[in-house]
């Protein structure tokens, strides 16, 4: 399959998703949940894995959840459709446990390709486990509210809008960390200055990703 995923086009990626067997979940789901919006925005948020709700409907955070993450893009002026959103696995995991590293890994490429054809400029990670993708060995609770440059992507980690709906403190937070958004999506790279200077010496091992401080 993987070659597939490597050429598909989005459409074809939501086609293979919804005919996914890679792992267990794909015999248990009513729908797999490929994700949804705007296929050519900015802005892009990475759940960690479709609800009871999701799973019933074939779209992503339409539950609870779904509904305060749509309160928080109002607060910054977005609607639902401005967005792309899609999540870690495609497929609901039994009541809602967390998911396996080898269904991460199934999705893993659907997820990569999603990235590469949508090619955002901000990826909001909602939680650990999207997170954890791009920054494997930081806690959320470290992580959360500072963007981090990946391959030229912003990556701005957030806590989950489920962990929100249950603790009034991480709300707050993540309620401040919407409001930094539209900042994150303004920035443009540098412009190409008229007489290039000449590239800096390659460092020997390049870091593949760095903090971002605003
Ligand atoms: N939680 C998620 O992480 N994703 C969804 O799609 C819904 C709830």
């Amino acid at each position: 399959m993987t070659d597939n995923v490597l050429t598909a086009d989005l459409d074809e990626i939501d086609r293979l998703i919804n005919g996914c067997t890679l792992c267990t979940l794909g015999s248990k789901r009513t729908m797999a949940v490929p994700g949804n919006g705007s296929r050519t925005s900015d802005l892009m948020f990475i759940g960690e894995g479709p609800g009871y709700y999701e799973d019933q409907q074939g779209l992503p955070f339409v539950g609870r959840a779904g509904q305060l993450l749509n309160e928080m893009l109002a607060t910054i002026g977005l609607r639902r459709e401005d967005v792309f959103v899609t999540n870690m696995i495609k497929c609901r995991a039994p009541n809602n446990r967390d998911p396996l590293p080898i269904e991460i890994r199934s999705c893993g490429p659907y997820l990569d390709r999603q990235i590469e054809l949508i090619a955002p400029k901000v990826i909001v990670t909602l939680g650990r486990y999207s997170t954890a993708k791009f920054f494997p060995d930081e806690p959320i609770g470290k992580l959360r509210g500072t963007p981090a440059n990946w391959n030229g992507i912003t990556i701005y980690p957030m806590y989950h809008p489920a962990a929100a709906l249950r603790n009034s403190t991480i709300r707050g937070a993540l309620e401040r960390d919407f409001l930094k958004l539209p900042s994150l999506l303004e920035v443009t790279p540098a412009p190409t200055p008229a007489t290039p200077s000449p590239p800096p010496p390659a460092a020997p091992h390049p870091p593949q990703h760095s903090r971002i401080h605003i």
